[in-house]
């Protein structure tokens, strides 16, 4: 008797299997075929139809939080230059984070040591500055020797002619650390 249930049952799985579409049935398909959503596709559950959401008003994003309230002008560079505080300490731990980050965003044009002479440094596309050089710069009236913290983060987040910006690769937080790197190499000396 149970030999004969678990033949019949045994046929019954085995043509349940072969469906017309080639799926067979599915147990709980929904599981399987999970109703994706494309990003700025359009959905019948809110009342404008996008997937996309705003973020609720008033709200910052995680790493976000500004701690550099100056734009890219020249004057607010000037100011950055005078005001700007790196919210992070001078320690090595810091420091070594920053020289990681240097290695793999700046180290190809400013050279190991920040003499310049990196692996993409061209005579023809654009002098690259000695970070400790006492010759005297036009926008900031100092020497990249004396760039101050505010001067150094600006020109990292806003760029500065052939250097792009880099606040779409580095958040605030790297841009701080990679400071206290380039500080540390205003004392480099390769003279
Ligand atoms: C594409 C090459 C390139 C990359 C990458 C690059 N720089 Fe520069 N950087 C330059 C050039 C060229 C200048 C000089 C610009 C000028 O004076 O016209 C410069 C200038 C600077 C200055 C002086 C700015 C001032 O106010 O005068 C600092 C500081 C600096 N870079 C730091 C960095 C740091 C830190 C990184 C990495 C996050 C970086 N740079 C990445 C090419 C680059």
């Amino acid at each position: 008797m149970k030999a004969k249930f678990f033949i019949i049952c045994s046929i019954g799985l085995l043509l349940a299997s072969c469906g017309n579409d080639g799926r067979g049935y599915e147990y709980m398909p929904d599981m399987y075929r999970s109703p994706s959503l494309e990003t700025y596709g359009k959905n019948k559950v809110f009342s404008d139809s996008l997937n996309a959401r705003d973020p609720v008003k008033g709200t910052i994003a995680r790493g976000y939080l500004t701690t550099f309230s100056f734009g890219p002008s020249q004057e607010d560079y000037l100011l950055a230059g005078k005001k700007a505080t790196n919210p992070y300490d001078t320690n090595d731990k810091n420091t070594g984070e920053g020289k990681a980050l240097y290695a793999m965003f700046c180290k190809h044009c400013h050279g190991p040591n920040g003499a310049g002479g990196g692996s993409i440094t061209h005579p023809v596309y654009s002098a690259i500055p000695h970070y400790n050089d006492s010759v005297l710069l036009r926008r900031s009236g100092n020497t990249m020797r004396e760039l101050t913290t505010g001067q150094i983060f600006h020109a990292i987040t806003y760029g500065l002619n052939a250097m792009g910006p880099h606040s779409s690769q580095l958040t605030e937080e790297e841009r701080w650390k990679v400071v206290l790197y380039v500080q540390a190499l205003q004392n480099y000396s390769n003279e």
